[in-house]
């Protein structure tokens, strides 16, 4: 089995590599080209891109002339919530990205409340723009509240998710409405790789600290999506298949944790939305 096989099957019989290139935060045209041809190169079978990260049109480019049958290749986007309609905007991503389906669109954020875009999700299912329809920094009241009124269940929910941000309450929530969670921002937009405890434990166990950090989220069973622009850093990312941290040091990472196991997307500050 390669490393992109390594998959997590979604409740809509889909399945979602285990580690995926995010590209927030990388300039659409060239820079964004290089970093998802260097991906799909390496191995990676999964892309991470959104409406609101203005760079579909690059991420498209890149995945059409890479050679990669497209159908071995796991793309996600998100509806930027400040928009009406998901199912139109879909059609909007589907012309920039250049291709016929999604694999994944989550709602960004939920911004007016966890519901009302759902409907139009479910019109992008339906009008087979995409396979799988999900939600992202949805807390567990707000998967509740959107279980309870879907037609279509969210297969996925992405969060933001490290060792310092280790929202046990939220994930098992997830897992208990069927939900794969997915990590963002899973090197604390690079944040905590220099902190000492995972400068530490890269040094123990012979590994960098960002492969500490995504094999941690991998081994709590969440897709993890690390980003980076650097060729040898995005090689870096995706050899983390061949070793696992032991019992201790899973503790030792769990034990930093700054948000009580919270069952929240967010702290009330990071809310970007109101
Ligand atoms: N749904 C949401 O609301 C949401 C929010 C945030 C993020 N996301 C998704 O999650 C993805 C990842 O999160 P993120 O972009 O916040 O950041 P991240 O993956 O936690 O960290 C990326 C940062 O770490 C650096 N880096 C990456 N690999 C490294 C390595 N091996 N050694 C040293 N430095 C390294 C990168 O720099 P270089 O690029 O210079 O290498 C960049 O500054 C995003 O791209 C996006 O797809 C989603």
């Amino acid at each position: 089995m390669t490393n992109a096989q390594v998959t997590r099957e979604l409740s809509n019989g889909t399945a979602i590599p285990v580690v995926g290139l995010g590209v927030w935060q990388i300039s659409d045209g060239a820079e964004c080209e290089r970093a998802v041809t260097a991906a799909l190169e390496v191995g990676y079978r999964l892309i991470d891109t959104a409406q609101a990260y203005r760079n579909e049109t690059s991420v498209g480019r890149a995945i059409r002339s890479s050679g990669v049958p497209r159908e071995e290749i796991f793309l996600t986007t998100k509806f930027y919530p400040g928009g009406k309609d998901a199912r139109v905007e879909a059609e909007k991503s589907l012309e920039r990205l250049g291709t016929e389906y999604l694999d994944l669109y989550l709602i960004h954020w939920p911004q007016g409340g966890p519901t009302w875009a759902w409907p139009g999700m479910e019109a992008a299912v339906e009008g087979n723009l995409t396979k799988g329809i999900g939600i992202s920094n949805f807390g567990a009241d707000e998967v509740r509240e959107l279980a309870k009124v879907a037609q279509i269940q969210p297969v996925v929910n992405q969060i933001q998710f490290s060792p310092f941000e280790y929202r046990r309450g939220l994930v098992e929530t997830c897992e208990d409405a069927g939900i794969v969670a997915q990590a963002y921002s899973p090197l604390g937009t690079g944040r905590h790789l220099d902190h000492p405890a995972i400068a530490k434990l890269a040094e123990s166990t012979g590994r960098t600290p960002a492969q500490v950090l995504i094999r941690w989220a991998m081994q709590k069973g969440l897709s993890v999506i690390p980003k980076s622009v650097h060729q040898a850093r995005i090689e870096e990312n995706f050899n983390v298949f061949d070793f696992e941290l032991d019992d201790d040091a899973m503790a030792s990472l769990d034990a930093l944790d700054t948000t009580g196991s919270t069952s929240d997307a967010l702290s009330k500050s990071g809310k970007w939305w109101s």
